[in-house]
């Protein structure tokens, strides 16, 4: 029989079998862009109860999950709440009774994935017509890609955004019963929702939100249309959520967000910014931690100072830079010049001598010149990164950039690519060298994945360490002395343990 789908919005849970789509509220990156300052609402998340309680019970899920680290614990707290319907995790697809997509919008290939595996599904879905099939995350808030599931993909039964993730229960309900597909995405985002179940997925490093959404608007980014405005956690929200995770045991919190320097800039009642909330965290009883991911506009002096008081605020800055051109910076929108970025790194590793800086570049931008180009190779060496994530544009429907002229040939951005990765991995070898004979310190996370006879572990840095030592280290912080540096890693032998 073929699928009926049902539409709705997030006042009303509708039946199919009338015309519901007046109350389908499509993504619409024009509308996005309409952002007001309305204030965001705190809300508490109530407890699951009824029949949604029991829904899962004897069943499965299993989750893919693609993107970023926002996306990563975003799917924590859907295993969360699925966890308190009753449904336990597999990794079997065929023995699943719910297979969700958590997607990544960033650039094509990340999409493209994602539709290989829905249509590699199509198969299984018509063997057993009772499995739930469903996409949600950054994808979902696409209206071409929701459009495009409607239409080529009616084997999926489930469709849920980015802001809405709290109407899970709900909508899984309507999926299992409805035998329609499901759809919900909010085009506007919502409130701020506390206290949703998480399952975390690691023991010793914990992933903490301190505000969702973004307002940049860089005009290649499809991220502030898919995750919505900027909305900050409170201050009390987040301590409160460090010091339970702190006494739990875990041993590095993860700050995350897609602009953490833009922290509190949307309170009204507050003047409160992320220097105040570092400032706050690191008299938390808690080893390491560290945050994700740092636009340089917004770095201002006040976090500087609070960093180079170090302790347990570690001495790594992920800074992404994305070009090293003025001119390129400014058809980005990026709104600093590679004079004013490099003056910030200059300043932070005036307090911070021992900083460990990474970066994030874009390479075959609209229109970027061989010239341009070399501004950034040389600006990577200027400021000597330690290690770096390298793209090659993706034009992204509805985002600026992408009507923007491109006369660069893919053969040419691909070969940018090579030479950049080749500074990039030179630098991160002569830094990995630097550290031979020294000591660190090691949190050690568990075996090594190509030997189990390995443990590894990061350094405050981030850098992945192997060495041998015994099975009980796991889950403590040692050190380690480092006697074979290599490009991404470091080998080492245990000098002694740390007391935690
Ligand atoms: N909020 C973070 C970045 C999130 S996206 C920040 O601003 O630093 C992670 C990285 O993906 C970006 O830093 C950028 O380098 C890359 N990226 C984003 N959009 C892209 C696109 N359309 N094509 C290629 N790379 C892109
Ligand atoms: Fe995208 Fe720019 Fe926002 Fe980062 S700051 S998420 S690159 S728009
Ligand atoms: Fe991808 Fe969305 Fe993160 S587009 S990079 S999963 S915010």
């Amino acid at each position: 029989m073929k699928k009926e789908r049902t539409v709705s919005n997030h006042s009303a849970d509708l039946k199919s079998g009338k015309d519901y789509s007046k109350y389908f509220i499509p993504p619409d990156l024009k509308e996005a862009k309409k952002r007001g300052k309305e204030e965001i609402q705190v809300v508490q998340f109530g407890d699951i109860e009824g029949e949604l309680k029991t829904l899962g019970k004897g069943k499965t899920f299993l989750m893919r999950t693609y993107g970023c680290q926002a996306n990563e614990h975003d799917s924590e707290t859907i295993a969360g709440l699925l966890g308190s319907m009753g449904f336990t995790p597999t990794e079997e697809e065929r023995e699943a009774d719910v297979i969700l997509f958590n997607t990544c919008a960033i650039r094509e290939g990340a999409e493209d994935k994602v539709f290989g595996e829905i249509g590699r599904l199509k198969h299984l879905k018509k063997e057993k017509p009772e499995l739930v099939l469903g996409v949600c995350g950054c994808m979902s808030q696409e209206e071409a890609v929701v459009n495009r599931i409607l239409k080529s993909y009616p084997h999926v039964d489930l469709i849920f955004g980015t802001h809405n993730i709290h109407r899970l229960p709900v909508l899984m309900r309507d999926a299992f019963f409805n035998k329609e597909m499901v759809v919900e995405v909010w085009s506007k985002e919502g409130d701020v929702v506390e206290n949703m179940p998480k399952v975390r997925q690691n023991g010793l490093r914990a992933w903490v939100n301190i505000m969702y959404g973004c307002d940049k608007f860089c005009t290649y980014c499809i991220v502030p249309y898919t995750r919505g405005k900027e909305r900050s956690r409170r201050p009390e929200d987040v301590t409160a959520e460090v010091r339970d995770l702190a006494r739990q045991g875990y041993k590095e919190i993860f700050l995350l967000g897609q602009n953490v320097n833009a922290y509190g800039k949307d309170f009204t009642d507050l003047e409160y910014g992320f220097g105040d909330l570092m400032d706050e965290l690191r008299k938390i009883d808690v080893p390491r931690i560290r945050f994700t991911t740092s636009h340089p506009r917004d770095f201002d002096d006040h976090l500087i100072e609070v960093l180079a008081k170090k302790g347990n605020l570690v001495e790594h800055i992920h800074l992404p830079v994305q070009s090293g051109s003025t001119e390129v910076l400014k058809k980005m929108a990026r709104k600093y010049t590679r004079e004013r970025y490099l003056e910030l790194v200059r300043k932070i590793k005036e307090a911070i001598p021992d900083v460990v800086l990474t970066t994030d570049i874009i390479v075959g931008f609209p229109g970027e010149t061989e010239e341009q180009f070399q501004d950034t190779l040389s600006l990577v060496e200027e400021v000597g990164f330690d290690s770096a994530y390298t793209f090659i544009y993706s034009p992204r429907h509805g985002t600026p950039a992408a009507d923007m002229e491109d006369n660069v040939s893919e053969q040419e951005k691909k070969d940018r690519l090579q030479r950049l990765m080749e500074v990039v991995n030179r630098l991160g070898r002569e830094k990995n060298e630097a550290l031979r004979d020294q000591v660190v310190e090691v949190l050690v996370e568990g075996e090594s994945k190509n030997n189990p006879d390995v443990l590894s572990g990061r350094t405050r840095t981030n850098k992945l360490v192997n060495f041998r030592a015994p099975k009980d280290c796991i889950g403590k912080l040692i050190h380690v002395k480092i006697n074979e540096p290599l490009t991404w890693t470091l080998n080492g032998e245990v000098v002694e343990k740390v007391e935690v």
